[in-house]
């Protein structure tokens, strides 16, 4: 598959709209992920594809988005990282507050994705694909890490990983079962998710610092 491919895949199965609680920002969304789900899988001839998280603002990167805007000081002029861009919304909202954004997933739709938004919305990034998990980063001054707790192994991963790190990490997260509980609360959001997901139309999410 070529990037050109899976741009064209997004673009065919999306439509740049506003996010929910952060209207200042319209990413590439699916109005349904579900069919885009059956699509994907058809379309690599992948019975196991992973559910197309590029697709979807989640609730924890909306929460980090929103505070990331409203609190400009904490990314500004700063080497920022969005690990797990999904969409890339967190790593968007990061450049639009003066940071310089490194985005990185290991989901090459994301990554397609997140070039693919970041210019809709005239920023920046740079965007990879390498698992960093593991890596020392030293260049990075802030890890901004949205929705990433919703599988064990990686979690644990993401946890050990995360304490080795010499930067802050401000995660979010609206009640997934595998986020740390060593977190200090920074701000606390209502965020409206698709019911077809989340089987409620809104989640509470928590932007919080990362306590080692
Ligand atoms: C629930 S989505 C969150 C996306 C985005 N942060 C948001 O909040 O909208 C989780 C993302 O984590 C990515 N991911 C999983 N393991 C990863 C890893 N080791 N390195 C980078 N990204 C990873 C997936 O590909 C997926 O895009």
């Amino acid at each position: 598959m070529t990037n050109d491919e899976r741009r064209a895949f997004v673009l065919e199965h999306t439509r740049l709209s506003p996010v929910p609680l952060v209207p200042e920002i319209a990413i590439r969304r699916a109005d349904a992920v579900t069919p885009v789900w059956f699509e994907l899988a058809r379309w690599l001839d992948d019975d196991v594809v992973d559910v197309p998280f590029w697709c979807v603002p989640w609730a924890g990167g909306q929460a980090l988005a929103r505070y990331v805007l409203d609190h400009p000081d904490v990314v500004r002029g700063k080497r920022v990282l969005d690990f797990a861009c999904g969409g890339g919304l967190v790593a968007i909202a990061a450049a639009r507050a003066g940071a310089t954004v490194w985005a990185v997933d290991i989901d090459p739709m994301a990554a397609v994705t997140t070039s693919l938004n970041a210019a809709a919305n005239g920023v920046e990034l740079e965007v990879t694909t390498r698992n960093v998990v593991g890596e020392s980063l030293p260049d990075v001054a802030l890890v901004l890490a949205g929705d990433v707790w919703y599988e064990p192994a990686p979690s644990a991963a993401f946890r050990r990983w995360f304490r080795r790190l010499a930067a802050p990490v401000i995660t979010a997260d609206s009640g997934r079962p595998y986020a740390p509980r060593r977190i200090r609360e920074l701000a606390r959001y209502e965020v409206p998710t698709p019911f077809e997901l989340e089987a409620r139309t809104t989640r509470t999410a928590r932007v919080s610092m990362f306590e080692r």
